[in-house]
């Protein structure tokens, strides 16, 4: 047991700070033995405060060398330092605070603070890393204007890089050289970022809508100056975009993306130097999917666009941060939905919403978009708060529409501009610019858990009506057991018997009705009748997703295949196939082998395998049988071993019956020329490696030379890692193990390319993988210092391996918990994210519960946890 209880911090307990920071100036002297940091702050008493207050900075691992208050050096007596930081009883109304602090950046593992990463230095700030780096009040709402002058050995770091611009750089002694940057924008610490290397530089230039040259500046390590081009264009096209949709122009005159190969998250948008791990702006046709190109494409625009929604106008606290990650993740997919296929990303962006965050509202950590307290706020970077987050804003673009709420998001910006705000604050702005009362709406942010709608209907076929009632009920979640109704966007469609949207008449006799509408869900329950309705409908429910809800309704598997083949919705037509499949394969479970798929699925899949007129996209995607992760979220009490079971079953034989249709698809997408990344190309790869994957399943021989030769001659990655998993996947034993040897031996200089090839294996779904991933651990390319070789081996086991990682020996729980143990030490953030696999143990069958639970009582009982794991598994089993 942890000796100590970590403190929980309560959003009711926000109190405004008791001083500001105007203006920060710093100097770092990186050596190889340590850095020294000079921290200057102009500091005043908040005269919004309670007066008398002590000055409280926060510091962690610091060597504290100086303390001078207006330039005179501090008696011992007259401050303490804490635990957590500084203290000082008695200050003046204004000062400048002086401190002088040595940090170990080499010895950093925990990649937060200043660390070193293959050579460079760089920094990752958010959310409490600069208390890594000095005291300070580490807290976004303080905002001051940042002067840095970074010194080093020039030979070695060749490039010294912070946020702003660059107004002074110069020779120093003994080979060392300095930069100073400026950033003329007041921004909250957890924005500062530096960097230091012998770095590429890549430029790129972009002229605003009012004519501005905006400098764009890459930097990366030598030997990836060819995989550039990807991200600066998408960052050009993101420019363009948030200009052309919502207005908003940048604001310096550079802007500076740095690749590291060490990093916690994705990316992070400190003002003008977004730092991004490497696996998410590195790109060239041979090393990247499409899956990745895609990725980068929707990384660089999200921290682009953070520039205006996170940077000028930033969280007040943390329990704010869905202002900036909800409505950036929503800006982020309404752009890729731009730049693609819409229905598309609407598929991705609903699968990982029903898949993971409705897991995660269903589970111990489930917490609001707004959460209300926390031990550890790294914990709280959730889907519940991106995804879920970028959901309830687009409820509100649903219900006030384009133009108002691109008015709201006008006046957001225009009335908090420089500003530390609330979700409130965000919500006020969609009102007041709409006149819309959104006080209803507001439990989005406040009540966790799924919304469950439940949508009975009746045809009267006298009166010509049809009767949608739907009621509502949000489940009870850790410290909320009541909630009230909220209020949901529903868009519903009804078809005819002919495949025809019929008009939706809400009043007899009015002409013109549309055939798509958005019913708004108030009340626990509601009827809305439609009139004139001159046949017995389908309903097509939440039409494009439009709430994160889960429906229920009961159709049969005649409905689905009709509105798979009717829906003018192409979401729905997606989501009725996936209602089909899921059907399909619940009904098999614990059913003798022998037992035969529904024929009806089968031709469904037939049709779309054969009919060459569909949008090739959404086949790709409506032949994507619903994941393992997803029928076990749908299961009350999941059965991992049944479920993996019947899928595979339904799998197989899917595949046997349309051997001949799969082989036809295969060879009618299999294009040669150029490597694009645009929409048709990739689905054309989706659907001819989906394939060659359904008939290796099923040992076609036929397939296997076609695997080996699309291996041998790709010329993409997204071909070359098809061919690869699918043999991978398949039990051509001799074939595995030769391409396996002859990719490493390829790619083994290339980090991307080598996790690739570790998570391939690592989320095999063969039988008995653990001790091949063991093994992988033990590969000379594997680091447990880098977070993304952890994914791609580790990660990729526990989150996606889900028949080898819930082996009914709990041996894939006990191997997680050895490793989360192992972690804590070197690195709590990347630790605690992988104890998520572990925390839904009381939805599983008994064996899998016991297993599970054992593991998170092994961790718990280990005495000094970080925060960060003492939380997830203190939660999860409580
Ligand atoms: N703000 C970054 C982004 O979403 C993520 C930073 C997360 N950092 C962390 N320590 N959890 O773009
Ligand atoms: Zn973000």
């Amino acid at each position: 047991m942890r000796t100590s209880q970590p403190r929980t911090i309560y959003l009711k307990d926000y109190k405004v700070p008791p001083y500001l920071v105007d203006h920060v100036d710093l100097r770092f002297e990186l050596f190889e033995e340590g850095t020294r940091v000079y921290n200057s702050m102009e500091i005043r008493r908040n005269p919004d405060a309670d007066p008398g207050q002590p000055l409280e900075l926060d510091g962690e691992g610091l060597e504290l060398e100086g303390l001078t208050v207006n330039g005179l050096p501090l008696a011992p007596s007259d401050f303490e330092v804490t635990s957590g930081g500084l203290r000082i009883e008695k200050v003046s109304d204004a000062f400048t605070l002086g401190v002088v602090t040595w940090i170990l950046p080499q010895d950093n593992t925990r990649l937060e603070g200043l660390y070193k990463s293959s050579g460079m230095f760089c920094t990752q700030c958010e959310a409490e890393g600069f208390r890594w780096i000095t005291y300070f009040p580490d807290r976004p709402d303080i905002m001051a204007r940042f002067r840095t002058r970074v010194e080093a050995d020039k030979a070695r770091y060749p490039i010294l890089l912070s946020n702003g611009n660059d107004v002074d750089r110069g020779d120093l002694e003994d080979g060392r050289h300095f930069v100073t940057w400026e950033d003329p924008f007041p921004k909250p610490c957890y924005l500062f970022a530096l960097v230091a290397g012998d770095l590429v530089e890549k430029r790129d230039r972009f002229k605003t809508q009012s004519g501005r040259d905006i400098d764009l500046r890459m930097y990366v390590e030598p030997r990836n100056a060819a995989k550039c081009d990807h991200a600066l264009d998408s960052l050009k096209r993101a420019m363009r975009w948030d200009e052309q949709i919502y207005g908003r122009e940048y604001d310096l005159d550079i802007f500076m993306i740095v690749a590291v190969d060490d990093f916690n998250m994705g990316a992070m948008e400190n003002k003008g130097l977004n730092i991004f791990n490497s696996s998410c702006v590195l790109a060239s046709a041979d090393t990247a999917t499409d899956a990745a190109f895609q990725r980068i494409e929707a990384i660089v625009a999200h921290e682009y666009f953070h520039n205006w929604s996170g940077n000028r106008v930033t969280c007040r606290d943390w329990f704010q941060l869905s202002l900036k990650e909800g409505f950036t993740v929503f800006r982020d997919s309404q752009f890729s939905s731009d730049m693609g296929s819409p229905t598309v990303k609407r598929i991705e962006d609903a699968t990982l919403l029903r898949t993971a965050q409705f897991a995660e509202d269903s589970g111990p950590m489930a917490h609001p978009v707004r959460p209300d307290s926390y031990i550890e706020i790294s914990n709280f970077y959730t889907l519940t708060v991106y995804e879920k987050g970028a959901e309830v804003v687009r409820m509100i673009h649903t219900l006030l529409g384009e133009a108002d709420f691109r008015k709201g998001s006008d006046l957001y910006f225009e009335r908090h501009d420089g500003q530390a705000v609330t979700t409130d604050d965000f919500v006020k702005a969609m009102e007041d610019a709409s006149g819309r009362d959104l006080s209803q709406f507001r439990l989005w942010y406040q009540q966790a858990g799924t919304p469950v709608v439940d949508v009975t209907d009746h045809y009267d076929e006298q009166a010509r009506t049809y009767t949608l009632t739907l009621s509502q009920h949000v489940p009870p979640t850790p410290g909320q057991s009541e909630k009230q109704p909220q209020h949901i966007p529903f868009a519903v469609g009804l078809i005819g018997e002919r495949g025809a949207d019929l008009p939706l008449k809400l009043e007899a006799g009015a002409s013109d009705a549309p055939r798509n509408r958005v019913l708004e869900l108030t009340g626990a329950e509601q009827t809305f009748v439609f009139h004139d309705v001159a046949e017995r409908p389908v309903p097509s429910l939440l039409r494009g997703f439009s709430a994160p809800v889960k429906v229920r309704y009961p159709w049969s598997r005649d409905q689905l295949l009709f509105l798979m083949s009717h829906d003018s919705d192409g979401f729905n037509r997606w989501d009725a196939g996936q209602r089909l499949a899921v059907d399909v394969i619940q009904s098999m479970l614990g059913q003798p082998q022998e037992q035969t798929v529904d024929p009806r699925l089968v031709t469904a899949f037939r049709q779309l395998l054969s009919d060459t007129d569909l949008d090739l996209a959404l086949v790709a995607k409506m032949l994507h049988l619903p994941s393992e992760a997803y029928l076990i979220e749908l299961s009350d009490v999941a059965d991992v071993q049944a479920i993996h079971s019947a899928r595979t079953r339904v799998l197989n034989q899917l595949a046997l019956e349309l051997q001949d249709e799969l082989l036809a698809c295969y060879l009618r997408n299999r294009e040669d020329g150029d490597y694009e990344p645009t929409p048709e190309a990739i689905a054309r790869r989706s659907l001819k490696n989906t394939a060659l994957g359904w008939l290796l399943h099923i040992n076609e021989e036929e397939a296997r030379l076609m695997a080996l030769k699309q291996f041998e001659s790709a010329t993409n990655m997204t071909d070359q890692a098809g061919a690869l998993r699918s043999l991978v996947n398949s039990d051509f034993e001799a074939d595995r193990s030769k391409a396996l040897d002859a990719f490493y031996e390829r790619f083994s200089d290339d980090p991307q390319v080598v996790e690739q090839w570790f998570s391939i294996q690592a989320g095999s779904p063969r039988a008995g993988t653990l001790p091949a991933v063991e093994a992988l651990l033990e590969h000379p390319a594997f680091d447990w210092k880098n977070p993304n070789k952890i994914r791609s081996v580790i990660g990729a086991f526990a989150g996606q391996n889900l028949a080898n990682f819930h082996a009914e020996d709990c041996s894939g729980y006990r191997f997680l918990a050895r490793h989360i143990l192992a972690l804590d030490s070197t690195n709590p953030q990347i630790a605690a994210r992988l104890v998520a696999p572990l925390t839904r143990w009381r939805n599983y069958g008994e064996v899998y519960r016991e297993g599970m639970r054992a593991a998170l009582e092994q961790i718990q009982a280990r005495p000094d946890l970080s925060k960060d794991v003492y939380e997830v598994v203190h939660k999860s089993l409580k």
